[in-house]
């Protein structure tokens, strides 16, 4: 379980320091805006997925992880990332495959601050555990998410429906194409438009 560290940030594994955070973070409206069935968590909802978040890490080694400044000048959890084994079927998307995401306190937004996470949870995902594939889900009208999918080089796959009616597109990042983009250094940002 090592910290990943960024420019910027520091990505401890989640503990229960973390806990009252993930409180806080989910019951902020915009934060929920764009999850799920768009209401934010109550207390136990949010109480129930840490111990969850916990569960995860000790079965496979990886999950969420709290977003703090490197520098330590604001103590508080910025936000949260999260590698997760991918818990729901997307049509052409077989498993082993890890799905990633992201929470940002919504007065750090527009900072690049989800961005650097996502990167440093991506090549963590195919360094440290193997991953094949890596995708991501996020509600059309969520544009800041899917430009953070975008900007760190997945790719658009299809869209599906979610458990609460809701639309969904799908992001892909294969380890050959993210082999291919870390080979070429000016490509190491990767493609930042691929809408087609
Ligand atoms: C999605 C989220 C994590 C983005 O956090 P962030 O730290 O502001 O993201 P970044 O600063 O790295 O911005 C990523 C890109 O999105 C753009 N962006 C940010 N907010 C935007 C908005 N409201 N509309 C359109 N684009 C937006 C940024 O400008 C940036 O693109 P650029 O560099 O080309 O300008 C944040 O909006 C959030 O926490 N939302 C609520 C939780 C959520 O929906 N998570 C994702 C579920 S799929």
């Amino acid at each position: 379980m090592r910290t990943l560290t960024t420019e910027r940030l520091v990505l401890p594994p989640w503990d229960d320091r973390f806990e009252e955070d993930l409180c806080r973070l989910s019951a902020d409206p915009r934060i929920a805006r764009y999850l799920g069935d768009g209401r934010p968590w109550d207390r136990a909802r949010a109480l129930a997925r840490h111990r969850e978040i916990l569960a995860h890490w000790g079965e496979h080694g990886f999950g969420w992880r709290g977003i703090l400044l490197r520098d330590g000048g604001d103590e508080r959890t910025l936000g949260v990332a999260a590698l997760n084994r991918l818990r729901r079927d997307v049509p052409g998307i077989e498993e082993p495959v890890i799905e990633i995401g992201w929470w940002v306190d919504p007065r750090y937004w527009g900072m690049g601050l989800a961005t650097e996470a996502a990167a440093a949870l991506r090549d963590e995902a195919f360094t440290d555990h193997g991953a094949e594939r890596l995708v991501a889900l996020y509600q059309p009208a969520n544009h800041a998410s899917g430009n953070v999918m975008r900007k760190i080089g997945m790719l658009r796959h299809g869209d599906i429906t979610g458990p609460y009616g809701e639309a969904m597109r799908v992001y892909v990042l294969d380890r050959s194409d993210w082999a291919a983009a870390r080979a070429v250094p000016d490509r190491a940002a990767y493609r930042t438009t691929d809408e087609v």
